[in-house]
């Protein structure tokens, strides 16, 4: 009897490979031990969040008085807001105010709440390949529809792809910097581009089309590389975005929505927001998390430990022979697959007993992710598989 919708029935079978790699992974760990398992597919970071996450955490838990754990209004506590609308403002350097910022269950639940906003059913979304899989499911929850662009062999936007995938029909075009899988961070001058293309696009159809910038990653820039927010580069950005991962806090699902300021009515899609916050049953951002998070907003974990391991990792993989483009960000890297089919030489590193994800699954075949939020005794003992793998099928 079939007791679930077709709709997620679909969903389920197309997303069935990860659950499969998933399911492998634990029966390795099973059946060799976890210490003998490199296992770099998942994106949970390792890091402990910072001290200063941890003192707040222990203050703010004693804290007694009514309506501490209460409902609140739905876009979040004023005081929260309002830190993060100042750490906005020197962070990015737009002038951000509380009014412009709506508190969510992470940047997964802010890019659901803004998308459920602004999507009539069958409008599209652009999304850049590779891309974080969760969107197209994000996406088709809302009723609209999926348009993929390629980004270039560097994998940043092509522009002249992206123009040929936004029409009438465009919604919004999603981007992700520093990206997952990637871990490339957009430079001034493409962002420029793209917000130059999306303004002009927008003109031409007489209605906005949306930037989406999905920034969890923010934070996690390394030395030698630097950040560049796309929302300075176009006036209809919207920025989803969370502390998952700077400080170490997945678990928790504490993020927000910030819209560009000068956005020309901003009030109706932030009121949209609040109520979609509320409709799809959010209600708030956890309670006790707001009031932590407004205390650390500085802080974030420490880069320099993934900084060292992207480059350990890199210089490695390299010398090995596999193709790689050095990653100026998040914890994740993605090497050309030696072969092309990206599947099978993730058996092979399985062999191996390394886990990676391949790249079919982020929409670019022929590749493959590791992601390095692991110890850096799993990534020393990885190495020599690595070297074992590539040399295997060459
Ligand atoms: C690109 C990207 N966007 C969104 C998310 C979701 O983040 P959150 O846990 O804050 O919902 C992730 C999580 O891995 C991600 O990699």
């Amino acid at each position: 009897m079939v007791v679930i919708s077709q709709q997620i029935r679909e969903f389920r079978k197309s997303s069935s490979w990860i659950r499969k790699m998933f399911e492998a992974g634990i029966e390795l760990k099973r059946k060799y031990g976890v210490n003998k398992v490199c296992d770099f597919s998942l994106g949970n970071p390792d890091l402990m969040p910072p001290d200063e996450f941890q003192y707040f955490l222990e203050e703010e838990s004693k804290k007694t008085g009514p309506f501490l754990h209460g409902y609140m209004p739905n876009a979040g506590y004023v005081e929260t807001r309002e830190a993060v609308a100042e750490s906005l403002r020197k962070e990015i350097g737009v002038d951000f105010t509380r009014d412009d910022v709506v508190m969510t269950c992470g940047a997964a639940g802010a890019m659901n709440v803004v998308l459920k906003s602004i999507l009539n059913p069958g409008e599209s979304v652009v999304i850049l390949s590779p891309y974080f899989v969760e969107y197209k499911f994000y996406v088709l929850n809302h009723n609209g529809k999926i348009v993929v662009s390629e980004t270039d062999e560097r994998f940043l936007p092509d522009i002249a792809d992206l123009e040929s995938r936004i029409d009438g029909n465009t919604r919004a075009v999603i981007v992700n910097t520093p990206n997952n899988p990637t871990g490339r961070a957009y430079d001034e001058a493409i962002l420029k581009q793209v917000g130059e293309l999306l303004r002009e696009k927008s003109k031409k159809y007489g209605k906005p089309i949306f930037l989406i910038s999905d920034e969890p990653y923010r934070k996690i820039v390394f030395s030698d590389s630097k950040y560049f927010a796309p929302v300075k580069f176009y006036e209809n950005t919207v920025i989803v975005t969370s502390f998952s991962k700077d400080l170490s806090i997945p678990g928790e699902r504490i993020g927000y929505i910030a819209v560009n300021p000068v956005m020309e009515n901003k009030e109706e899609l932030i009121d949209a927001c609040i109520f979609c916050n509320r409709i799809l049953g959010f209600i708030n951002a956890p309670a006790l998390m707001q009031r932590v998070i407004r205390n650390v907003i500085e802080f974030s974990v420490d880069v320099e430990v993934y900084e060292k391991r992207r480059n350990l990792l890199f210089e490695s993989l390299k010398d090995m022979g596999y193709d790689i483009v050095k990653p100026e960000g998040t914890f994740y890297m993605f090497p050309r697959s030696p072969i092309d089919d990206d599947v099978e030489f993730s058996k092979v590193l399985r062999e191996e007993l390394v886990l990676v994800t391949p790249g079919v699954g982020f929409g670019r075949a022929g590749y493959f992710r590791i992601s390095f939020c692991v110890d850096e005794k799993v990534i020393e003992k990885s190495l020599e598989r690595f070297e074992r793998a590539i040399r295997k099928i060459r």
